[in-house]
């Protein structure tokens, strides 16, 4: 038995302190099998502490994020353990409602537990959620939808301080369909009395997952995947078993690695409809692009040509898939417009493949990219996880070698990048932090003659 009775996470996750050394060149070619989403993990692990009764998970990532959040739940009571890649959580008896700061701040989505804990315990005390850099990233839909069902929420130096005496049904207007607060409001709706409508919902693929796995518990949900979704409150939910479907944006990175290196990816377990803007985008730009039921093939004979993209809430252009998508362009035949609506900070990665030889610049939303040739290997940071698979990508195209620090913050939404690029042809091999530092520090002294 694997990791039973723990949450003690695979050995590559510990492994953070490390540089990804990427040796770029090679065209990548094969077929991925792409494992479970993150995000809809993430938000069903929220969702698990309203049920009472036993929860078995499987096609969890084994991914940073989740290990995080894990312990989270674990501080709240729910018993959590691994079995054999299986997830088993069982938050029946829960034992607290409230988190410090050190278990909190690293996921955005621990905010998500508010509305859970009101629903079981009436109250709770979370200090503010941290997250990738990559925008202010406001809770404020969380806190109106919240206080709409009843709750009080007060942010007290830092901590959310949140209580009900019992939540009710109520008629919720997102002012933008965000995931998060779709997720967290559908989800505490469930114990909810009466019946609650969220208006100007997200249609996310992760939302719709979430109305799945909160079904199997009971739950009555209708309308998820539209712009209105409807939830009438039960008394309780039930444990269950539910598998998490595959990761769209992971799949999508694989196919760029295809789209970038001039290859040909396919990646499998993926329905292709969770891939229309990417394809369709990257069919403008050139690639080659098949799709079956649960497959999707890109390829590329010729380089790429430059194209505009504006992110948007799905079934728009993800922007998760925005940093991927601008090292493809930066190396594609002309210029390129990324328009990036979603966050306005989500452009760490455009200094540093700057340093690679790109030739990108901010103006206002937009990214504007003037196509090169080639790229440059070079020593660069992740400064947020989808900046670090854009530096990956680069990396795999790029001339000779790229070294990548920061990878905990790659490590925390990509199970397994590193080999599962190498399997398909890929050159990446991850260093220990400190004997690479001390080897490049040696080749950096200057020679006594
Ligand atoms: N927003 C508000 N107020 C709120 C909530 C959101 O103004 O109360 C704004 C945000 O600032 C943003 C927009 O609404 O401008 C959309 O944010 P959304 O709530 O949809 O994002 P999220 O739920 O916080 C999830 C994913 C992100 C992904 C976005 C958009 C998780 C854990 N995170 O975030 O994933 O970028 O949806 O699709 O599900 C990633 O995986 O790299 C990542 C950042």
């Amino acid at each position: 038995m694997r990791d039973s009775q723990d949450v003690v996470p695979a050995e590559q996750v510990l492994n953070s302190m490390s540089v990804l050394r990427v040796i770029g060149g090679s065209p990548l070619r094969g077929s991925v099998e792409v494992p479970g989403s993150k995000n809809a993990a993430l938000a069903i692990l929220s969702a698990v502490l309203l049920a009472k009764g036993p929860i078995v998970l499987t096609n969890v990532p084994r991914i940073r994020d989740i290990d995080i959040k894990l312990r989270l739940l674990q501080k709240f009571g729910a018993v959590v353990r691994w079995d054999e890649g299986s997830l088993h959580i069982d938050a029946s008896n829960l034992t607290g409602c409230e988190a410090d700061e050190e278990s909190v701040r690293p996921i955005r989505t621990s905010f998500y537990l508010i509305g859970p804990l009101l629903a079981r315990l009436g109250k709770a005390r979370l200090p503010a959620p941290g997250g990738c850099n990559i925008g202010a990233r406001p809770v404020d839909y969380h806190m109106k939808g919240l206080a709409l069902m009843g709750a009080t929420v007060d942010l007290d130096s830092g901590k959310y301080i949140a209580d009900v005496e019992k939540l009710v049904g109520a008629e919720i207007y997102l002012d933008f369909p965000s995931a998060g607060a779709t997720q967290h409001l559908m989800a505490t709706a469930c114990l909810a009395n009466g019946i609650t409508t969220i208006q100007n919902a997200a249609i996310e693929p992760e939302v719709t997952t979430l109305a799945a796995f909160l079904k199997r518990l009971g739950a009555r949900i209708t309308g998820d995947g539209t712009q209105t979704i409807t939830i009438e409150g039960v008394e309780e939910l039930h444990g269950g078993s539910f598998r998490v479907p595959e990761d769209r944006i992971q799949a999508a990175t694989y196919l760029m690695a295809g789209a970038i290196t001039m290859g040909d990816v396919t990646t499998q377990g993926i329905l292709p409809e969770t891939q229309t803007a990417l394809i369709n985008k990257l069919r403008e730009a050139g690639a080659d692009c098949e799709e079956g039921n649960d497959w999707v093939r890109v390829s590329a004979k010729n380089r790429l040509r430059g194209i505009r993209v504006k992110t948007m809430p799905y079934p728009g252009f993800p922007t998760d898939m925005q940093q991927p998508m601008s090292s493809v362009l930066a190396l594609a035949d002309g210029v390129s417009v990324i328009e990036e609506t979603i966050y306005e900070a989500r452009v760490g990665h455009v200094s540093q493949l700057n340093r690679m030889g790109a030739k990108i610049r901010i103006e206002g939303k937009s990214i504007l990219i003037d196509g090169t040739d080639h790229l440059q290997g070079a020593i660069v940071e992740a400064s947020d996880l989808r900046a670090g698979a854009a530096l990956v990508l680069a990396g795999l195209a790029a001339e000779g070698e790229t070294i990548i620090k920061n990878v905990h913050l790659i490590d925390r939404g990509y199970e397994n990048l590193e080999n599962t690029l190498n399997g398909l042809g890929g050159n990446i091999m991850r260093i220990p932090l400190a004997e690479w530092e001390a080897a490049h520090n040696h080749a950096a002294e200057p020679r006594l003659h």
